[in-house]
Order: structure tokens, then C-alpha cells, then sequence
């Protein structure tokens, strides 16, 4: 009897190999890590650890597919939910779909995780592990269990706890967005230290010099950083870093999770701010009004599909779909300015641009004004005639 883990290396999932052998009664435990663009300490200290207390172990790098088929389509409907560039939701359906592979793979009946019964990710998981009709494994929601007996625990079992003396919150991160939650962060009163911040700077100590660069789009999704191009991973390292430096894109937020429980999330996603701003940006030159209007209320429907990492609804692809139609002319360049904690927007230009300097023009007399004389007649006639 085997069973597949989704691991991280941390205290939970890693308590779970023993668990799941001596609770659930399984004789085989596979762990499977799937890098994400987590930083590499993480990925290494997975590795090793899944090496060395599973019966067989996985690290899976799905960076790449991360980019190409997730955030590259969040970039493309402006994903954002309650306000902030989503990023654990992106890429929960993907270690999902990694982890079934590997269970498939090894012939495992049932599929384990460590999340809680609190959180979004459960959700997210077992989704897909029930649609690949998988049994689900969740001792941290099933057990009620406490940290200090998880500590116990994984000494009598001989597993690495880390020094946890004073790790106080909870992190998730991947390419795109690093969260922080848990611990005192809990009180939404709670002013949140400067430490828990790995990507950015606090905007107050970011250089008194703004920084100016430039995005190139083809297709919605970012190609070029000033004039260079580069494939997204690349890309999107390199803005972190440069936009990190300027204080840019961080949350503190109320958010209300999918069981309808609200929590206070902090967030930093500095390339994703940036990426995201001049997007839209650029999409306010190429579509036209109609597209705008109704693009938001898709993109609002795509974002909610994604933040419960529905990404076999029907509607999810349907969306996409559009979405791919209008991203066709969203082409071109945005000019940006860093500074402080704020991006702005310096100019835009593009092939496809819905624009005319001429016609729209003060100075210019191709068209002629007169034209409007007519259309201002019947322009808010019918309330016009109810005025008493
Ligand atoms: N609230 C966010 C979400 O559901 C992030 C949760 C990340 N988890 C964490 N342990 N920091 O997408
Ligand atoms: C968890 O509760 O397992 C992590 C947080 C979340 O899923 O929202």
C-alpha cells in the first residue's frame, strides 16, 4: 500500500511520513516537492530531508510551467483577488497536478498533504486529488494536532525539526508572491516587524533616486525588461529584485478565505505589482471600450476561478479563451518609474494602439468639430424630456 505526500519539509508535512505509516497503515511513503521558484535553500532542504525519512523521494522543477501556464495567463486577465496579485492559489493546481503524477506513477492509492481544515489550499488539493479520483490524506486537519506535540513527535520518529525557537509565522512563496501569515501576525492590530519582509525593502530606506525601466509585451505577457529580452522566469527574477529594492508591492490585508473564515495576509510581490500595472496600463491603449468594460468583469470571474484553484471548471477555459482573443493586440511598451514604494506610469506605446494624436487633437482640423453638433442634439435627450 502506497501513498503519495505533497512535501515542503517543514514540521508538517514531515511528521506525516511516520503518521502515515503508523496511523493510516501504509507500508510505502513517497514525498514529492515541486519547485515553483521557491528560494533554493527550500528546495535543497526538501530534497534532503524527503531523502532521508521517505521511502522514495521527488523533487519535481516545474518553474517554467509555473510561468508559462499560470501566472503568464494571470498576467493576461490582470489576476488579482480582494485587491492583491494572487500567487499561492496560482500555483497550488500545479503541485497537485505534479503530485498525481508521481502517484500514478508509483501506483499509489491515496494522495496525503499537510494542510489544515481552516485554509484555501485543502481546497485546492483535494480538488484535483478527488478528480483524479484519488483517496485524500489529511492528518494535519484530520488530527487536531499541536505544535508541541508534532515537535515530540518527530524526535521519537528520529526527523530533523528545524530550529524553530522563534519561527513565528507562516510562509508560502513561489515565484510570483512570497505570503506571510500565522503567529502574532494573527491580530489584525498586530504592526507587522520589517523582518518579515525577504523581498522588499521598507519603502522609507528605498534610494532617494527613482528608477526607470521599461517593459516590452507581445501577445499580454511581458518579453523584453529595457530592451532585453528574456524568457519569463529570467524576466520576472529580475524584476523582483529591481522593484524589491524600490519598496515596491507589498499587502497587509483582511482576506476573506473561500470557507468564508477572513484572516490577516501580508504579501510582497514586487514583479508582479510592476508586470501587473503596466499591463492594464497598455490594455487601456489597444482594447477598445467595449472589451475594457466587459474584460474587468471577466477578469474578476477568472481571478475568484483561480483564487479556489478551479482550473478544470468549465468556465475557467471558457475564459481563457476570450481572454487569449482580446490579448492578441496587447503589444507594445510601457515606460515606468520606480520610487518609494510606488510604480508609475511615464508613457506607453504599440503597434496595435486604438489612438490618434490627429484626431483627437486641439490643434488639428482633420476632423471637423461640427460633426459633434448633430450627436449632442439627441445625447441625453430622454432625460432632458423628464426635466419639469
Ligand atoms: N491566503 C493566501 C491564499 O490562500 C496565501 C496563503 C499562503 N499560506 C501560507 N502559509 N502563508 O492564497
Ligand atoms: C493552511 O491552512 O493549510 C494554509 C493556509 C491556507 O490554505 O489558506
Amino acid at each position: 500500500k502506497t501513498v503519495v505526500l505533497s512535501f515542503s519539509g517543514g514540521l508538517d508535512t514531515s511528521i506525516c511520513v511516520p503518521l502515515l505509516k503508523e496511523r493510516y497503515g501504509f507500508d510505502r511513503v513517497v514525498t514529492v516537492a515541486v519547485d515553483v521558484g521557491q528560494p533554493q535553500e527550500e528546495v535543497t532542504m526538501a530534497t534532503e530531508k524527503g531523502r532521508l525519512i521517505a521511502d522514495t523521494h521527488y523533487t519535481i522543477d516545474a518553474t517554467e510551467k509555473f510561468v508559462a501556464n499560470h501566472i503568464f495567463p494571470a498576467i493576461k486577465a490582470n489576476g488579482a483577488y480582494e485587491g492583491y496579485p494572487m500567487g499561492t492559489a496560482l500555483a497550488r493546481p500545479l503541485i497537485a497536478e505534479e503530485t498525481v503524477a508521481i502517484a500514478k506513477k508509483e501506483g499509489a492509492i491515496a494522495i496525503a498533504h499537510g494542510c489544515t481544515g481552516k485554509g484555501n489550499d485543502q481546497l485546492r488539493f483535494d480538488f484535483i486529488f478527488r478528480m483524479h479520483g484519488y483517496e485524500i490524506i489529511a492528518p494535519m486537519r484530520e488530527m487536531n494536532l499541536t505544535r508541541e506535540w508534532e515537535i515530540e513527535y518527530a524526535e521519537k520518529h528520529n526527523i530533523p525539526v528545524p530550529v524553530v525557537k522563534d519561527k513565528p509565522w507562516s510562509v508560502d512563496e513561489n515565484i510570483w508572491s512570497r505570503s506571510i501569515e500565522g503567529g502574532k501576525l494573527e491580530d489584525p492590530a498586530y504592526h507587522p516587524p520589517d523582518e518579515i519582509f525577504h523581498w522588499t525593502i521598507s519603502p522609507q530606506d528605498a534610494p532617494d533616486t527613482p528608477e526607470h525601466i521599461t517593459i516590452e509585451f507581445k501577445e499580454g505577457v511581458p518579453v523584453a525588461l529595457n530592451g532585453e529580452e528574456m524568457d519569463g522566469v529570467s524576466l520576472i527574477i529580475r524584476l523582483n529584485e529591481i522593484a524589491g529594492r524600490h519598496g515596491i508591492g507589498r499587502n497587509d490585508m483582511v482576506e476573506d478565505r473561500i470557507l468564508g473564515l477572513k484572516a490577516r495576509e501580508n504579501y510582497e510581490h514586487p514583479a508582479a505589482t510592476v508586470i501587473l500595472t503596466a499591463h492594464k496600463d497598455l490594455e487601456r491603449l489597444v482594447l477598445t471600450r467595449q472589451e475594457l468594460a466587459f474584460k474587468h468583469g471577466v477578469d474578476d470571474k477568472w481571478s475568484e476561478l483561480a483564487y479556489m484553484g478551479l482550473v478544470h471548471e468549465p468556465l475557467y477555459h471558457a475564459l481563457n479563451a476570450f481572454i487569449d482573443t482580446t490579448q492578441r493586440r496587447v503589444n507594445g511598451s510601457v515606460d515606468l518609474r520606480l520610487f518609494k514604494g510606488a510604480v508609475h506610469i511615464r508613457g506607453r506605446s504599440s503597434p496595435d494602439a486604438i489612438y490618434s494624436d490627429d484626431l483627437v487633437s486641439f490643434d488639428s482640423t482633420t476632423l471637423d468639430q461640427c460633426h459633434a453638433i448633430g450627436y449632442s442634439v439627441f445625447f441625453g435627450l430622454q432625460a432632458r424630456m423628464l426635466k419639469k
